[in-house]
């Protein structure tokens, strides 16, 4: 029997109470729902399907096989000097080894255009940590930072919660396929100011989630353009680098940089993780690589809150640095993540449902914005509530990702089976038929 505590009043600081967290918004209310009743093929057919979560599990096999055929990776044998170094080590550096393996790796996802050098990357706990550091570093509480909307929720957490810092919504639109534009970016500067807010920087997703598309060199251009004249600083989270379905559909600040030989790069930073790249987000591994020498110094002091495990530092240094593996992972996880990606476009258009064309990431943006009956947060709502209580999937909707236009979803393709997705496609279609019939 559990212990029952009283809780008598006792206050806790303003960060404890405050809830700017997030985690009231439907996209968290979803996963509830899908944990109460998870869908499983043989003992639960009626289940919730998890659409919600942006995990890639289509490439396992891969490291699982790696795992087997190289043991020293993950045990450290009888009396191996490995298990004592490993055990004491603390140094808020990280294994060299292991920041090595993660440059090149990132460098081979950009297909070698941008060099990273591992003395400029910094190790956190995933990119969770790396955008609150950042944050921490860049901005000072009630300062903003403008972010192209939409976004994924987490940031509300990662950046406001524990910070104090503001998001300020750069609003995209679907006219121009959600692009971020300088006159965008120039209403979100206003609008900071207005509130009296001082905007330290602008934060990119690249690709983006939950577009699932890449964004365009010459829009990166514009935005390095932007904040170099207003004197801010640029984040690019670039956590879905390695999956845009191909190396030449993604371009990262890092390639722009280099073809501009490093001007205003001062003010530049990426965040990385293996959570999405390699399916890893159990594993905590997360990077900020910034261009700015006082930036990576008060990253690497800061990141003692946020440290990776030495053990998981080496296995993950033997892996990244086999090149065999990283060159076959890197290119059948792009290929098989195009597949998932085409089998679900293919399946939503066939019951008549049109997404954003895509070209990365591990989800689809789906608009549904024909079958609201009223077009407004509260009518996409209500049409997600009866996608999770009717139809039991769990996409998120477009609201919680802050999307200015009610009726966009995202829908998670790559944390499932291939079976399973189709009992997802054929439970949409049975969907859109009823509605078809209702008419
Ligand atoms: C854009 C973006 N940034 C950061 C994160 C957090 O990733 P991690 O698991 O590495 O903390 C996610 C996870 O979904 C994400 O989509």
């Amino acid at each position: 029997m559990p212990v029952e505590i009283e809780q008598p009043n006792v206050g806790l600081s303003n960060i404890a109470i405050s809830d700017t967290h997030g985690e009231n918004s439907p996209y968290f209310a979803g996963w509830k729902a899908y944990d109460e009743n998870p869908y499983n093929e043989s003992s639960n057919p009626s289940g919730v399907i998890q659409m919600g979560l942006a995990e890639n599990q289509v490439s396992f096999d891969l490291i699982e096989e790696y795992l087997e055929q190289h043991p020293e990776a993950s045990t450290w044998g009888q009396g191996a000097p490995g298990f004592r170094e490993n055990a004491l080590f603390q140094d808020y550096h990280g294994l060299k080894s292991f920041r090595q393996a993660m440059a090149s790796f990132m460098e081979k996802i950009r297909g070698g255009r941008a060099k990273f050098d591992p003395d400029r990357v910094v190790l956190t706990a995933g990119a969770t940590a790396a955008n609150e550091l950042l944050t921490f570093i860049l901005a000072d509480p009630g300062d903003a930072l403008l972010v192209p909307t939409p976004y994924y929720p987490g940031f509300d957490r990662d950046i406001r919660w524990r910070t104090g810092v503001k998001i300020v919504p750069i609003h995209c639109e679907s006219s121009n396929n959600f692009q971020i534009t300088p006159p965008a970016m120039e209403a979100a500067y206003k609008e900071a100011e207005s509130m009296k807010m001082k905007v330290r920087g602008v934060l990119i997703t690249n690709p983006s989630n939950p577009l699932g598309a890449t964004i365009q060199r010459a829009v990166l251009g514009e935005i390095l353009d932007f904040v170099t004249r207003k004197n801010i600083h640029l984040v690019s989270d670039e956590i879905y680098s390695g999956s845009a379905f191909s190396a030449s559909e993604f371009v990262s600040i890092a390639d722009i940089l280099e073809t501009h030989k490093y001007k205003n790069s001062e003010r530049v930073h990426i965040v990385y993780s293996l959570s999405k790249d390699l399916g890893l987000p159990g594993f905590r591994v997360g990077t900020i690589y910034s261009y700015n020498d006082k930036v990576v110094t008060t990253a690497r002091r800061m990141s003692s809150f946020t440290l990776i495990s030495s053990q998981t530092q080496h296995l993950l240094a033997c892996m990244l640095s086999n090149e065999k593996f990283t060159e076959n992972y890197i290119k059948t996880n792009r290929e098989r993540l195009r597949k998932r990606y085409e089998m679900i476009i293919e399946g939503l258009k066939s019951s008549g449902i049109e997404c954003l064309k895509g070209n990365a990431g591990l989800f689809c943006w789906m608009n549904l914005s024909p079958l609201l009956e009223k077009p407004t947060r509260e009518g996409e709502l209500t049409l997600w509530d009866s996608i999770l209580k009717q139809v039991k999937l769990n996409i998120s909707p477009g609201s919680s990702c802050h999307c200015s236009e009610p009726g966009w979803f995202r829908v998670c393709f790559a944390n499932m089976s291939e079976q399973t997705l189709e009992v997802a496609l054929k439970r949409i279609h049975d969907f859109m038929q009823e509605r078809e019939r209702e008419k």
